[in-house]
């Protein structure tokens, strides 16, 4: 069966992206697969900023990343682009620290104005991590998004139709459907 990681950066206290990360992973592991949430605003803040790899907190964060077949990276855009904190974690990873794993990019965002922040900002760097299958990325509006809970969410029509689509062809290119390995 396939490992995932979904992954949330954002700082804010009452974010709509950590509670819909948490939607997609509890619908994922609902699907079968094995599937943890990671939000990156429950990692010790000093050990993040001084890059200390070895806090058991981040250790366990970077191990979780290592372990996954497949990571969804979700982030709000914060001025242009993906999230200071989402950098200051995968900044901790290996220089390939994405290699042979499936990625799934997404990004909340204030305006449509920047719904290429995903394709400028975010992608070249799970380039640079060395991840070769990163599927079509997902932009979604913010009041689209309504945060019911640590992992619920209530969704407009045409977001939960476009989720629904990208989740899909993230499972698609994984490498082991949880059907597959049931059987
Ligand atoms: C500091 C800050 C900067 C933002 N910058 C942008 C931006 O440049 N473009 C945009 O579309 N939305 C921007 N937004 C709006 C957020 O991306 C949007 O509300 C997002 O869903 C917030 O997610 P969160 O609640 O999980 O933090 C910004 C919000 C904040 C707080």
């Amino acid at each position: 069966m396939s490992t995932l990681l979904v992954i949330s950066g954002s700082p804010a206290r009452s974010s709509r992206t950590a509670p819909l990360a948490g939607h997609l992973a509890r619908r994922l592991s609902l699907s079968g697969f094995d599937v943890e949430h990671l939000d990156l605003r429950g990692l010790p803040p000093d050990a993040l900023l001084e890059a200390d790899t070895a806090h058991p907190e981040v250790r366990r964060a970077l191990d979780a990343v290592a372990a996954a077949d497949g990571v969804v990276v979700a982030t709000p855009v914060y001025k242009a682009s993906y999230t200071g904190l989402l950098k200051a974690f995968l900044d901790l990873l290996p220089q390939d620290g994405l290699a042979g794993k499936t990625v799934l990019p997404l990004a909340t965002g204030g305006t449509i104005a920047h719904l290429l922040s995903i394709d400028y900002a975010l992608r070249p760097v799970l380039s640079a991590l060395a991840a070769r299958h990163v599927v079509g990325g997902v932009f979604l509006l913010d009041r689209t998004i309504v945060a019911r809970g640590a992992d619920a969410v209530e969704l407009s029509p045409e977001t939960e139709q476009r989720l629904l689509e990208a989740v899909d062809a993230f499972v698609d290119a994984l490498p082991t459907s949880p059907v597959l390995a049931a059987a």
